[in-house]
């Protein structure tokens, strides 16, 4: 391989740079101030793990653990670098006896995941989640709050066409049931399917459901499958998921072909999709995983969460989001004797909390003040040997370009004014 081309970044990883980082900060600033309304505390997990969680959470037969997992293997052992979080803060809420502290636990995350997808738009290796799980209730009106709080994060990133699409896949009795007949009724048609379906036929069923191939999707059409047939409890938790969205007017479409790729989910599933996406038209997704506490050694304890693509949530954005202003002082000394005054006035800024910074490069002024626009300074502050001898400074506000001399002992006063 060329020297070079070693020097890439891996093909589906991304480099955040700025100005695109400042967009970023913004959308997880919100986050944090979202989440924390709605009483979720932040938690911070380990992006490696041992392999076998995700093969026993989301299921050996999952395309995520199957194809989409990165390995890494240390003497006996398989570390994975993480695909999701779901299962990681399952682990951590049964390694931590976190049901002994509290009941209802409500967390956040944020934070890169990985698969080892073939990379494509909106479709990548590494990726970032923003996403919660609420465990320790069986409450459909949990379930009611997590997708109001999808929605809401989404409305407040100023997103605004996103589609919910809900159903519910019943207790894991109602989805052996299910999964059952629709392996009868499929069986007969085997040979029509595309390989991937053949396989699922027999080990995953119910992802032949939400298969794109167009083949695949008309069988499925075919069997005029209504919605998912489920026992007395679970029919009623979902009436129950439905009657609260719509008593808050929360727009969902009833999707019955809706089945999620990983083992866990049971009982309410639901996805997000945004038109901007294209192909890879999901913008998050969650549900109910009643059962996975106690599959990795916990207590009983039903839970519902959800994750956001945030790269996606950035490509679906609809208008710029608006982002805190920059208000940033960039010094422009003068001359040899301006420049120990500078470096005063630049660390007595700082040490006020004022965001400062100083020419270092000794640009001509011209240069130095497109490099103070290029930077987004709020002023420049210009410090020329006779304006020092006069005692005064000379503050360009960079949002109107008009400047005005200004005494050197009112600055600090000045500024913190104007900045307010
Ligand atoms: P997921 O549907 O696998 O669910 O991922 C959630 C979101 O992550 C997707 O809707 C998509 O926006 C984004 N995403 C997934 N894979 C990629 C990728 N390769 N490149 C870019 N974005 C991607 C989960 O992971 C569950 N843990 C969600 C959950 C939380 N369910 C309950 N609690």
């Amino acid at each position: 391989m060329p020297f070079l081309e070693m020097l890439k970044k891996v093909p589906g990883t991304k480099d955040i740079l700025p100005p695109e980082v400042l967009c970023w900060q913004e959308i997880e600033r919100l986050s944090r101030i979202t989440f924390k309304c709605f009483n979720y505390q932040e938690i911070r997990l380990p992006i490696l793990e041992f392999a076998d969680l995700f093969s026993r959470s989301l299921g050996e037969f999952a395309e995520v653990v199957q194809k989409q997992m990165f390995l890494i293997r240390n003497q006996d052992e398989l570390y994975a670098l993480r695909p999701e979080a779901t299962a990681s803060l399952a682990r951590a809420y049964v390694e931590n006896n976190l049901d002994k502290k509290t009941g209802l636990v409500k967390f956040y995350y944020l934070g890169p995941m990985f698969r080892l997808e073939r990379p494509q738009k909106g479709r990548l290796r590494q990726f970032h989640h923003l996403g919660c799980e609420a465990i320790g209730s069986d409450s459909p009106y949990l379930d009611v709050e997590i997708i109001t709080l999808a929605s809401r994060l989404l409305e407040i990133f100023g997103l605004r066409e996103f589609k919910i699409k809900i159903n519910s896949l019943g207790c894991n009795q109602d989805k052996r049931l299910f999964a059952q007949k629709l392996q009868e009724k499929l069986e007969d048609r085997k040979e029509e399917l595309c390989l991937d379906c053949q396989n699922r036929l027999s080990r995953n069923v119910l992802r032949i459901l939400d298969c794109k191939k167009e083949d695949c999707r008309r069988i499925v059409k075919g069997l005029n499958l209504n919605e998912q047939q489920l026992c007395l409890s679970c029919a009623d938790a979902f009436k129950q998921v439905r009657a609260s969205l719509d008593l808050l007017g929360l727009h969902y479409e009833l999707d019955p072909f809706l089945v999620r790729g990983l083992d866990y989910y049971t009982r309410t599933v639901f996805e997000i999709t945004h038109p901007l996406l294209g192909a890879q038209d999901a913008l998050g997704a969650g549900g109910r995983y009643d059962n996975l506490i106690q599959e990795l050694g916990g207590p009983r304890k039903p839970a519902v969460g959800f994750a956001l693509g945030m790269e996606r949530v950035i490509m679906a954005q609809e208008k710029p989001l608006v982002l805190p202003k920059e208000n940033l002082v960039y010094i422009i000394t003068l001359g040899k004797a301006a420049q120990d005054k500078g470096l005063l006035l630049l660390n007595q800024l700082r040490q006020e909390g004022i965001c400062a910074d100083i020419d270092y490069e000794g640009k001509t002024l011209k240069a130095a003040l497109r490099k103070g626009n290029d930077l987004g300074a709020r002023f420049c502050i210009i410090m020329g040997e006779e304006e020092l001898s006069k005692g005064v400074l000379v503050v360009r506000d960079m949002a109107v370009s008009q400047q005005k001399e200004v005494q050197q002992d009112k600055l600090l006063t000045y500024l913190k004014d104007c900045l307010k």
